[in-house]
């Protein structure tokens, strides 16, 4: 049977890429898109999110828009920045109303009522999975899965120190670390930019049709902004990091983890967003590692289903 899942998304190019694998996968149910802000403000990745869904015929697949700010942020701290992508993806606008219920009401409702446990992906901030554990604690007990992209693991070297996911809303990402999830599997940069795509593998994208050449478009775009970057080292390449969470759902061995234990700088500090992470034992399972090139293989594949 299919695995049933809910994306928490900030729809921008890279989340783009996540909702269609996870809509393309056999193995996956993609039960709903639930949008937060992050990259843009909610009410564009909502419509971004339902834009994409449409792109790919899963006007079935209900939205709902949900935090549009962190959930509890100091005062005086100014609100973070968003992407520098266009807030709106080139698509048609969508044929389907994003849903008039909260995406927060939805989540803690679909809880409450789940028979089976479901898996949820957050790929923006963690503004809308803090809400809803704050609204009822006993909501991490249906999830089986927690799947994050967020976080970064080394300092110092070519990333950058805060990864923008958990920098959104540091206070909604330490509340998720300390909610007790049964299984929760952290995402983070290093292991994204071991999965970079390159601009030779997205060529290859363009002939599988309408959604793999949109996908390619997208990722033509973040090479565009990525190929100056230290950590490219000046390859035409880039990470597509939200879809890693997807690959990993698939097949879980194209990532490396590691038990880890995962601390937030939170508050007013200098260090705001930046994330501790120890490996070796710990409750969060952390992807060290991942295989860029069976990556590749599997987005292609699934983008050639669409
Ligand atoms: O740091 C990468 C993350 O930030 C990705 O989820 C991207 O979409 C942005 O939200
Ligand atoms: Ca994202």
């Amino acid at each position: 049977m299919a695995r049933r899942v809910v994306l928490d998304c900030d729809t921008g190019t890279d989340d783009a890429i996540a909702i269609m694998l996870a809509a393309a996968r056999p193995e996956l149910d993609l039960v709903a898109v639930t949008a937060v802000w992050g990259n843009h403000a909610v009410e564009h990745t909502a419509d971004n999110s339902r834009r994409v869904l449409d792109l790919i015929g899963r006007t079935d697949v209900p939205v709902y828009a949900g935090r549009g700010a962190p959930v509890d942020p100091p005062p005086g701290v100014p609100a973070p920045r968003g992407s520098a992508e266009p807030d709106t993806l080139p698509l048609p606008p969508p044929t389907q109303q994003v849903e008039a219920q909260d995406a927060v009401e939805w989540l803690v409702e679909t809880a409450r009522a789940a028979t089976e446990p479901f898996t949820l992906v957050p790929t923006g901030s963690l503004s809308n999975v803090a809400a809803a554990i704050a609204a009822d604690p006993s909501f991490v007990e249906a999830i089986d899965e927690l799947v994050v992209m967020g976080g970064v693991i080394e300092r110092g070297g070519s990333l950058p120190d805060v990864e923008t996911n958990v920098g959104y809303d540091p206070e909604a990402a330490q509340l998720v670390l300390d909610a007790g999830f049964e299984r929760l599997v952290l995402v983070p940069l290093d292991a994204t930019y071991r999965a970079i795509v390159t601009s030779e593998q997205r060529a290859t994208l363009r002939p599988l049709g309408r959604a793999a050449s949109v996908a390619a478009g997208f990722i033509e775009q973040r090479i565009a902004s990525y190929r100056t970057l230290p950590a490219m080292n000046g390859r035409a390449a880039a990470p597509v990091h939200d879809a890693l969470t997807i690959a990993y759902l698939v097949d879980p061995t194209l990532v490396t983890l590691s038990a880890a234990t995962v601390r937030v700088h939170t508050g007013d500090s200098p260090t705001r967003g930046r994330t501790d992470i120890t490996l070796g034992t710990g409750e969060v399972q952390v992807a060290v590692d991942a295989d860029a090139d069976r990556f590749f293989d599997l987005v292609r594949e699934s983008l050639a289903q669409l």
